[in-house]
């Protein structure tokens, strides 16, 4: 789907963020869309969180809607009951289980708060793939990590992959809170390691105001330094530095996004944002968790506008520009991801 050259919208070999660990309990299933499948996700008895095909293979009722028996959960509608291993282990009207009557069963990873789900092929699901949570600054002492909010969008994840890789915007469509001109003005450098595509842009002279001002707890002129590491395909993590003129660092947080394709028209969206700075200070969390919150909503409406115009285009078509090389770059390596799982 456009602007993807591909027509297999994303690639299934990887780990995507799947949710909150506080959403999963031993009683009631939660019902999640990832890459055109339904999934419901629970604990078993022992904490163990779980995700299984959401639709019962009798006769396709949503799963999430089920009873958890113990392990297990068991199908609102006519009782089959299937195991976390995906098996079922129950047909109430009869004692023989035909062998096709399973579902699958998703390899699910704990870091932090975030749930990370394998939709692909179970044997390649290596958790050493999953983004190091400690370069993130989402498990790093000193740090404090807030699990903030997250969306489903009625847009394509390519649209919110690029509203995340083109900061330029920050300028226009968060103007008055988390965004300056500096921000549109300053060129962006791209950069690439084995983990992550940069887009960095270093501001010499900017002066704090407003929203930004208020968190540092700092008026007056600052180097401020913006760094956007994607971690194809699922997340981006932004680093904003401020620093006195000449060095000493006033503070810094990061923002975290984590992109999970929920069809190729919908897309879930997980933001939680850390700093290392006033850790303990509950209400500038509460003032950080309000403006970003107001960003996020912004960032949402725009993404679902555009899709809403290019459904109506025929041939849908963009005009580039220099500032779009972060994002052109992030497209590439999801195509190449996709390419590569193809072939
Ligand atoms: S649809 Fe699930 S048991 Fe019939
Ligand atoms: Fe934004």
């Amino acid at each position: 789907m456009w602007p993807l050259k591909s027509n297999y919208d994303y690639p299934r070999n990887q780990w995507y963020v799947a949710g909150w660990s506080h959403e999963l309990n031993n009683e009631m299933p939660v019902e999640r869309w990832f890459l055109g499948e339904p999934v419901a996700l629970y604990r078993d008895k022992a904490g163990k969180a779980i995700a299984l095909e959401g639709r019962c293979p009798h006769r396709n009722y949503p799963l999430a809607k089920s009873i958890i028996r113990g392990d297990a959960l068991e199908c609102g509608y006519h009782g089959f009951t299937f195991g976390p291993d995906g098996r079922c282990v129950r047909i109430p009207s009869q004692d023989v289980i035909p062998a096709a009557c399973r579902v699958k069963a998703y390899p699910l990873v704990e870091k932090w708060q975030w749930l990370w789900i394998w939709m692909g092929d179970p044997e390649k699901a290596d958790e050493a793939l999953i983004p190091d949570h400690d370069e993130m600054r989402l498990t790093s002492p000193g740090w404090v990590a807030v699990p903030a909010l997250d969306r489903v969008l009625n847009c394509r994840p390519q649209l919110l992959h690029e509203n995340l890789t083109d900061i330029s915007h920050l300028a226009f469509l968060h103007a008055g809170t988390i965004g300056t001109e500096a921000i549109a003005a300053t060129k962006v450098e791209v950069s690439q390691n084995e983990r992550f595509l940069r887009g960095s842009r270093f501001i010499p002279d900017e002066t704090l105001t407003g929203f930004l001002s208020e968190v540092l707890g700092y008026e007056g002129p600052v180097e401020r330094t913006v760094l956007i590491d994607f971690y194809a395909p699922s997340v981006h993590v932004a680093l904003e530095s401020f620093r006195k003129p000449g060095g000493e660092v006033i503070g810094e947080f990061r923002v975290h996004h984590a992109v999970t394709p929920a069809a190729p028209d919908r897309t879930n969206y997980f933001f939680a944002w850390s700093r290392s700075f006033a850790v303990e200070d509950q209400s500038l969390t509460d003032t950080m968790n309000t403006v970003f919150a107001g960003a996020i909503q912004q960032d949402v409406d725009a993404t679902q506008d555009i899709e809403a115009m290019v459904r109506q285009m025929p041939e849908p078509k963009e005009l580039l520009v220099r500032a779009d090389e972060h994002s052109i770059r992030a497209r590439r390596w999801i195509e190449e991801m996709i390419e590569a799982e193809q072939a």
